[in-house]
């Protein structure tokens, strides 16, 4: 792959938001310098620091801008003074709702891995936890997120609707990940209860002949909640709808051991979009605890998606030195932490010189004359 020139539209959002994505830049910005690329940033407002600036949420221009970039970038969105105000009328979620609906990213994918270093830092038995790898395919564009929702005279809707080729579209994606990995597909449902979940059997199933060489098994969710606990192993490609993908991926991230370290991708018919599963963290925000990672391999999920393999796998290589040393904010590092600066000059290093960055501070704080 030579030279490449893009535009990424950077959307940083509330509470640590900013901050993580500041150390996803940097790293990108080393991977520019290392490779010869040219990666060109705009800042755009969405979420809660949206609403206070311009009382929209998602504001025309930010839009505009996530159209015109080859990639979007996002940190993380929301504040608590929404969360216990139900009368409130605009919510800055309604802006992340509204963006992955317009830009059509009706696929999001959610990998969990088990590393190997960080074994321990799961509540979870090592030897349930460890060689664990799953896919996630969480539709991201329909279901009951995007119903008809309202009040009543004495209560209140959310309806769950699924057109088939909005299961259609993301099965095929699904399947065609499962030939690339260990062939294993899990369809998640509520088929026992739920119409919607029957179409979404139906559909699988009338898809699945194409995909011969792919072991094709469904699981209820409630089972599933239980399945990726007590054997997360079993699973390789998991495919759901909206809502249960939402649910599951969170708690699948107590196998990685923090829901600090888990990326995504949502991808569609058009631009895709990088952000990390974790929200906004407000009680965080601004205290240089939040862990990084999660937004860093979002954005080798990025170059992985322009094409650029050898980059993304440096910027993986790079956070598994840094899990390797140790060099981790405190939720996964009580003892010895970094701040969130640091992981990401850590590995905005790594990614630059490839160098053997000794894991102490000094030479961190060192690097960065380096790296800026
Ligand atoms: C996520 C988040 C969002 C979702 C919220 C912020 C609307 O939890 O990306 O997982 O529910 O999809
Ligand atoms: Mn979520």
């Amino acid at each position: 792959m030579g030279v490449l020139k893009k535009k990424i539209a950077v959307l940083p959002g509330d509470g640590i938001g900013p901050e993580v994505c500041d150390e996803a830049i940097k790293v990108l910005e080393a991977v520019a310098d290392r490779f010869g690329h040219q990666f060109e940033f705009e800042t755009l407002l969405m979420g809660a620091c949206a609403i206070d600036a311009t009382g929209d949420p998602l504001p025309e221009k930010t839009l505009k801008g996530c159209f015109e970039a080859d990639a979007v970038l996002l940190g993380a969105i929301g504040d608590p003074k929404y969360d216990n105000n139900p009368a409130a009328k605009v919510r800055p979620e309604q802006g992340l709702l509204k963006l992955r609906k317009s830009l059509g990213l009706f696929a999001n994918l959610r990998p969990v891995t088990a590393y190997d270093t960080l074994i321990d830092n799961s509540p979870l038995k090592n030897d349930r936890v460890a060689g664990a790898d799953m896919l996630f395919y969480r539709e991201l564009t329909g279901g009951i997120y995007f119903g008809d929702k309202g009040r009543t005279e004495t209560g209140a809707y959310d309806h769950c609707t699924y057109e088939r080729e909005e299961i259609v579209r993301i099965a095929h994606l699904a399947f065609k990940a499962a030939t690339t990995r260990r062939n294993k597909l899990t369809l998640v449902d509520k088929a026992n209860v739920l119409e919607t979940s029957r179409l979404w059997r139906e559909v699988v199933q009338e898809i699945a002949p194409e995909y011969p060489d792919v072991q094709l098994d469904y699981l209820f969710v409630d089972n599933a909640a239980m399945q990726i606990i007590l054997n997360p192993k079993q699973f390789d490609v998991i495919l759901t709808e909206n809502m249960f993908g939402d649910i599951l991926s969170d708690e699948a991230s107590v196998i990685a051991g923090s829901l600090g370290l888990l990326p995504s991708a949502s991808v569609g018919e058009r631009i895709s979009l990088f952000e990390p599963i974790h929200g906004s963290y407000p009680q965080a925000a601004g205290k240089g605890i939040a862990n990084p990672i999660a937004t860093i391999l979002s954005a080798a999920m990025m170059l992985e998606h322009f094409g650029l393999h050898t980059e993304a796998n440096l910027v993986k290589t790079a956070v598994q030195n840094a899990l390797e040393r140790r060099v981790l904010t405190p939720e996964l590092n009580p003892t010895a932490p970094y701040t969130t600066e640091q992981v990401g000059t850590f590995i905005a290093y790594y990614v630059l010189e490839e160098a053997e960055a000794l894991p102490h501070r000094d030479n961190i704080e060192a690097g960065l004359s380096t790296i800026i």
